[in-house]
């Protein structure tokens, strides 16, 4: 994870990247998560955090980047879009409880 800080250190921005493996794919790199606090947003503090999950990314030999973002983030859809991203699935997303016996 990575953080974007302020000269007094309190943090402004994180960025959790990771690198996804399947079995029918080559790994690529996934955002767990992404948030600029919301007034220090449009100053270029989200770019320079995906700039640097990027560098980390390239030094490891991965060369795609996805996100998953809800439909209704139209906000970070236009800053995803900017950063050079394009739709590539439109998903369903099912969870379930599962109990473990005791
Ligand atoms: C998405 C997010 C991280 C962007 O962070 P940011 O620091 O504001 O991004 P930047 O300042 O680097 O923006 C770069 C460019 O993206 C585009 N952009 C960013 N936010 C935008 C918005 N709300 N509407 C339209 N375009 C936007 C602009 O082109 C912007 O450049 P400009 O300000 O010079 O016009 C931030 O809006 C955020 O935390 N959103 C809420 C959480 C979220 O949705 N995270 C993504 C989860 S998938």
């Amino acid at each position: 994870m990575l953080v974007a800080c302020l000269e007094d250190g309190s943090v402004v921005g994180w960025i959790h990247v990771y690198i996804a493996m399947r079995v029918e794919s080559n790994p690529f790199g996934e955002l767990g998560g992404f948030v600029v606090e919301e007034n220090h947003r449009r100053r270029g503090i989200g770019s320079a955090l995906l700039g640097a999950a990027e560098t980390w990314l390239t030094g490891r030999g991965i060369e795609t980047l996805r996100v998953r973002s809800r439909s209704t983030r139209v906000d970070a859809h236009a800053f995803f879009e900017k950063a050079g991203f394009s739709m590539t699935k439109d998903q369903r997303v099912f969870d379930k409880p599962i109990m473990i016996d005791t």
